[in-house]
């Protein structure tokens, strides 16, 4: 049977196999050329798009590994002018009880003196999931490296902790581990501290998803907390501000126990239960409409509902004390700031969300000139 003749593509196929061998690598493209058979100038082509190829992050999980160290640094096209930030400083200064800027973080919280902040809550762009109008399309270790010094800078601004809301994204069955790049990077190589715990955002009622085969619901999210290690213990704290009755401990038989090193386990006789018990590290908090704390939270792309921004509020900002945001999208943790008697100060890159923002905290001052 007479043999098949070779098409371009299986001949371009053999010319990669080629390239992809160091030692075949290095023979000249004529001398590959003759092997193959192939027309004088194919191996030469063919090597010319390997080098000019865009890469691809999607092809495969080794590419996408591979890719995420190489992506080019990125700039948004509409990057907010580094302003002086004069409405944040009337804040510290005690003249304003908010101030919402237009800038970029970095540059934005770079101006800020230490310690300005008793708190800091934020959810920045996700790796890889939305482009907010500007092209935002940082991966793998880029996207570490663009947040790391905007977490390390806020820890310097802020007496006590960084509360970053963040989770990683999910292609092609492979989950993209960034958020725990991000606290090793962060904890090893910058000397940042972990606060008293991550905590699970978990959402009761997320996006039932796709349906199809071996993907989860994405029903809950990392909330990692940051500091100097200076900052610990933490000066103020109020964790029982959520607190509630026990349910465990409180009736009889339902003692706490204490293993011993013999394995048994004794009834604990010094142990009472609190009136109020520390809350759990999962939070619990609806999503979507309805849920969101205020109507204007719908126009961002992805905001936070207010009952999650309070709960922080009250656990880790002291009364009359100053919660800072340096992605503040629709205000919400302003909000939940201003609603607890709080202060605030925040910026965002976009002009569109600082006046979102604006006229979302507008509501609670209607009697005052915004700042
Ligand atoms: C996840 S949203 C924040 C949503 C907000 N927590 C809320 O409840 O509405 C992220 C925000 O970060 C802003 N942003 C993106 N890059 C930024 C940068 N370099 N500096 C400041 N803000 C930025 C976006 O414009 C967007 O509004």
């Amino acid at each position: 049977m007479p043999r098949a003749k070779p098409t371009t593509s299986t001949k371009k196929a053999a010319v990669l196999a080629a390239l992809a061998d160091p030692e075949l690598a290095k023979l000249p493209d004529r001398a590959l050329d003759r092997l193959f058979g192939t027309s004088v100038g194919f191996t030469s082509r063919v090597r010319k798009s390997l080098t000019s190829a865009k890469p691809d992050p999607v092809k495969s999980a080794a590419a996408t590994r591979a890719n995420a160290l190489r992506y080019p640094a990125w700039e948004p096209t509409d990057h907010a002018q580094p302003t002086r930030s004069d409405a944040a400083f009337r804040v510290l200064g005690g003249a304003e009880p908010w101030g919402v800027e237009h800038a970029d973080a970095l540059d934005w919280l770079r101006q800020l003196p230490e310690r300005a902040a008793s708190l800091t809550l934020f959810s920045p762009p996700y790796e890889g999931q939305r482009g907010y109008d500007m092209g935002f399309r940082l991966k793998g270790q880029a996207w570490v490296d663009w947040l790391r010094p905007i977490v390390t800078e806020a820890a310097r601004v802020t007496a006590g902790l960084v509360l970053v809301t963040v989770s990683g994204p999910v292609r092609d069955h492979e989950y993209s581990p960034v958020v725990e790049w991000l606290a090793a990077d962060l904890t090893r190589r910058d000397g940042l501290a972990c606060g008293p715990s991550p905590y699970a955002w978990v959402k009761p009622n997320a996006m039932p998803g796709s349906g199809s085969e071996n993907y989860h619901r994405r029903a809950w999210e990392p909330i990692y907390a940051f500091c100097l290690p200076d900052r610990l213990p933490l000066a103020w704290s109020d964790p029982l501000a959520f607190g509630e009755a026990p349910v465990k401990g409180t009736k009889r038989g339902q003692r706490m126990t204490r293993r011993k090193s013999s394995g048994a386990r004794p009834l604990d006789s010094k142990y009472t239960a609190p009136a109020i018990a520390n809350p759990g590290n999962v939070l619990s908090c609806k999503v979507g409409g309805g849920n969101l704390g205020h109507p204007l939270a719908h126009e961002n792309e992805a905001p936070m509902p207010l009952s999650l921004a309070e709960r922080f509020v009250r656990w880790y900002c002291p009364p009359s004390g100053i919660v800072c945001d340096p992605f503040i999208g629709s205000g919400t943790t302003a909000h939940a700031a201003i609603l607890h008697g709080r202060r605030f100060v925040g910026c965002d890159i976009r002009a569109s969300q600082v006046e979102l923002a604006r006229r979302r905290l507008g509501d609670f001052s209607a009697d005052r000139p915004q700042p």
